[in-house]
């Protein structure tokens, strides 16, 4: 496995893969089973796999969590190795923005919602980065998790509207044995909160029985999902949401027959901020 710290290693990495396909998984590090299922499932469908790590700071807001947010290169590279990954792009803040850096890539819709409607400037942040990654590895899929639904939503629009020559590729949420999403940010959370979090899959369970019972309207799905919420102490709702999967705008009555909804949520336990979705179509 070979590691590359600037553009242009990188682009001489590739070139050396020409004629091959190549999948990316973009990563922030601090690598879990859920970034390690996104290789798997590249590793099936390309020639190469490419990830890459960068905690990106133009997708973190001013109070959130960058300065701690939990790093460990050595053990991502040991688990990438081990995965069989080709090559793996570590660049630095100064190799990714240098100091005339003045571009932004925006979405301008599906980003006004939900997580967007909370994190104003994180999905400039996230799609300014993945379009430097898409043009700097040029790869022919990229692989992205369905726990960041609204991400997926907006990296798909951009992929769209700028022409990026390439497949985006959604795998499923890797939970843990509770139901917990599997995420960096899980790291954060006290013995006490961890137990408590497993609260955001309980949540979403309520609300799929009932969906699957024929329930349609976004008050009772999202009714559901919060009073599951209230029931945990250390839960602080920040948002639930039922809602439209493509635009992601709320469902204001009843989901229209023969379309699906994506029930999701933001909480906070103390300061950490854990998000999750359910992605139900119709029965
Ligand atoms: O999902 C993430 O880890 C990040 O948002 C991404 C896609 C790597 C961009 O920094």
């Amino acid at each position: 496995m070979q590691v590359a710290n600037t553009i242009e290693e990188a682009r001489v990495l590739r070139r050396g893969y020409s004629g091959e396909s190549l999948g990316l998984v973009p990563t922030m590090g601090y690598l879990h089973e859920g970034h390690i299922a996104l290789v798997r499932r590249a590793k099936t469908e390309n020639d190469r796999v490419a990830v890459s790590i960068f905690v990106n700071p133009k997708q973190f807001g001013p109070t959130e969590d960058l300065g701690r947010y939990p790093r460990d290169l050595q053990r991502d590279l040991q688990l990438l190795e081990a995965a069989g990954v080709d090559f793996v792009f570590v660049p630095d803040g100064e190799v990714m923005y240098p100091g005339d850096f003045q571009t932004i890539v925006q979405v301008t819709e599906v980003t006004k919602q939900l997580e967007g409607a909370r994190r104003p400037t994180h999905f400039d942040g996230v799609t300014t980065v993945v379009a430097k990654l898409f043009n700097i590895i040029e790869p022919a899929r990229a692989y992205f998790g369905q726990k960041d639904a609204q991400q997926v939503a907006v990296v798909r629009q951009m992929v769209r509207d700028l022409n990026f020559n390439l497949d985006i590729v959604v795998c499923p949420t890797v939970r843990e044995a509770d139901g917990l999403a599997m995420s960096s940010r899980n790291k954060y959370l006290s013995t006490e909160q961890r137990a408590a979090a497993a609260a955001l899959y309980g949540a979403l369970r309520r609300a799929e029985a009932l969906w699957s019972a024929g329930e349609r309207r976004g008050d009772a799905l999202r009714d559901a999902m919060e009073s599951v919420l209230a029931a945990e102490p250390l839960a602080r709702i920040d948002y639930v949401s039922a809602a439209d999967p493509e635009t992601l705008r709320e469902v204001e009555h009843e989901v229209r027959p023969g379309q699906g909804v994506l029930l999701s949520m933001a909480v906070f336990f103390d300061k950490t901020r854990l998000i999750d979705n359910f992605l139900l179509m119709p029965v």
